[in-house]
């Protein structure tokens, strides 16, 4: 289904150089900044158009997820994050996402269905568990198990078919728990635990985490909530780092779970989906609160190249709205499990109250993120550091598929393939060896 382009008056560049001009098409929304339609722009000028980190470039034309940044605003198909956090749960999420409404009834239980049936994994991928050190990071062996999946699943790699791109929708959502709890099993040298189909998504992925074959598990419910919350929160946020690696690694063609394991190997890096596991250590650093102005500092010292873990975004100039919900569900657990005195909340309480009164961070508009309050959650739960991205790529796998789907079900879909700024040396001779400069300047990286 080609998408609405709403065009309003064209913008002119003008080049007081050449005196040449160009109109360029002016593509209008239904919310959020109207955009440049620079398509043609090479074409028509000889010029690209330049943006490291694509600070001011819409990638693609979605219909998912809008954030208005400035007012800490973030919506799922029209849907406010909070309305969704606090009356919603996961799989309802999941649906509004891949089919861009809220299911009636009668499909809510479907697919809930479908999902709750898909959840085991091939018995052989357990072989490939046993080829990683146990010592080894669960997002290391997230981003192999995922990516061999297309090994496994041969009939729902030819997305052309409709119905197998439902089916490795499906998968995905499904089996990503799984996978996730037995890279948690694994890393701690316990069984892998089958998944329960008479357990709820979040119940299900609790048992398969926590629980051991020699007692039985019982299921806190409001531990159960929170972790649905917490997948809430993490499920999509537009055209973020993670996703738009998604995007441009299925642009060409490669298969959903290849793109994902793109994703999740994205997701890492502590600038983003990392960030959650970089706060907890941040905050066991700084160990008391008396320490935070010394830390404050460090952020703000230009010559120093600590930051404030879980403060700031590209987006949000303003609260992140999904932070604001992390914060009360901390405190929800942490009674919950009688921990209320938690020593890392109270210094992130502490942090976050000092930082937003401080003339840099409120000049550089940086507020607490997402990945502020979520570690603190999982931390009280029983989680190890090492397995909190596990879980934000849990929850984000069905905002990178919803994504994926949207990329390839559009009409005007192509490869990706962005060009640059060529800054390089200009054509020169090939010299032979010997007549090259006779100094040495390799420095060898390896101790020897
Ligand atoms: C996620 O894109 C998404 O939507 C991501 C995400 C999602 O759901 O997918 O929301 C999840 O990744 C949240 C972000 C998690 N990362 C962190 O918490 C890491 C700490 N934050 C920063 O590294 C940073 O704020 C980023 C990476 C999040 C955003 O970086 P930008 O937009 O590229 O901004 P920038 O690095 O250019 O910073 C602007 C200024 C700089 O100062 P100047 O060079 O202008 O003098 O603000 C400063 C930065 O030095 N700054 C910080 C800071 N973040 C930015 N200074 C201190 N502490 C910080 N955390």
């Amino acid at each position: 289904m080609t998408k609405k382009e709403n065009k309003k008056k064209p913008f002119t560049l003008f080049n007081n150089e050449t005196g040449q001009s160009v109109e360029l098409p002016v593509l209008m929304g239904t919310e959020g900044p109207d955009v440049l339609d620079i398509r043609n722009l090479y074409k028509d000028t000889g010029l690209f158009t330049y943006d490291p980190g694509y600070t001011s470039t819409a990638s693609c034309n979605s219909a998912i997820t809008f954030i208005d940044g400035n007012k800490g605003i973030l919506h799922h198909r029209g849907y406010n994050i909070k309305d969704l956090a606090n009356k919603s749960d996961f799989l309802e999420v999941c649906y509004l996402l891949l089919h861009g409404d809220l299911p009636s009834p009668e499909d809510k239980q479907k697919f809930e269905n479908v999902i709750q049936r898909h959840t085991m994994v091939h018995e052989q991928l357990v072989n490939l568990y046993r080829g990683f050190r146990r010592d080894a990071h669960p997002m290391a062996i997230m981003v192999g198990v995922v990516g061999a999946l297309s090994a496994f699943y041969h009939d729902s790699t030819d997305f052309s078919d409709i119905n197998q791109r439902m089916i490795a929708c499906h998968r995905l959502i499904a089996k990503i728990a799984t996978i996730g709890a037995m890279a948690y099993k694994y890393s701690i040298g316990q069984p892998f635990v089958y998944p329960k189909n008479n357990l709820s998504y979040c119940e299900n992925f609790l048992h398969m985490t926590f629980s051991v074959p020699t007692e039985d598990y019982i299921i806190n419910p409001k531990i159960s909530k929170a972790m649905d919350r917490f997948f809430i929160l993490h499920a999509d946020h537009e055209q973020n780092a993670s996703t738009s690696t998604v995007r441009l690694a299925g642009s060409s063609g490669a298969n959903p779970f290849a793109c994902i394991a793109a994703g999740i190997a994205s997701l890492w890096g502590p600038a983003h989906g990392g960030a959650n596991e970089a706060v907890i250590k941040m905050l066991e650093e700084i160990g008391d609160i008396s320490r935070i102005p010394e830390y404050i500092n460090k952020a703000k010292d230009k010559n120093d190249d600590f930051r404030l873990m879980g403060f700031g975004h590209r987006v949000y100039k303003n609260y992140d709205p999904r932070a604001d919900v992390m914060k009360i569900t901390a405190h929800e657990v942490l009674k919950e499990l009688n921990m209320e005195d938690d020593k890392l909340l109270k210094i992130a309480i502490e942090l976050e109250k000092i930082a937003l009164k401080d003339p840099y961070f409120i000049e550089k508009q940086l507020y607490p993120n997402v990945d502020f309050y979520s570690g603190i959650i999982l931390k009280a739960l029983g989680f190890p550091t090492s397995m909190f991205t596990v879980l934000f790529a849990i929850g984000r796998t069905v905002g990178w598929i919803s994504q994926w789907k949207e990329m390839i079900e559009d009409p005007i879909n192509k490869i990706g393939r962005p060009r640059q700024l060529y800054s390089g040396k200009k054509a020169r001779q090939y010299e032979i060896v010997e007549s090259r400069e006779k100094k040495s300047i390799f420095q060898w990286l390896w101790k020897n």
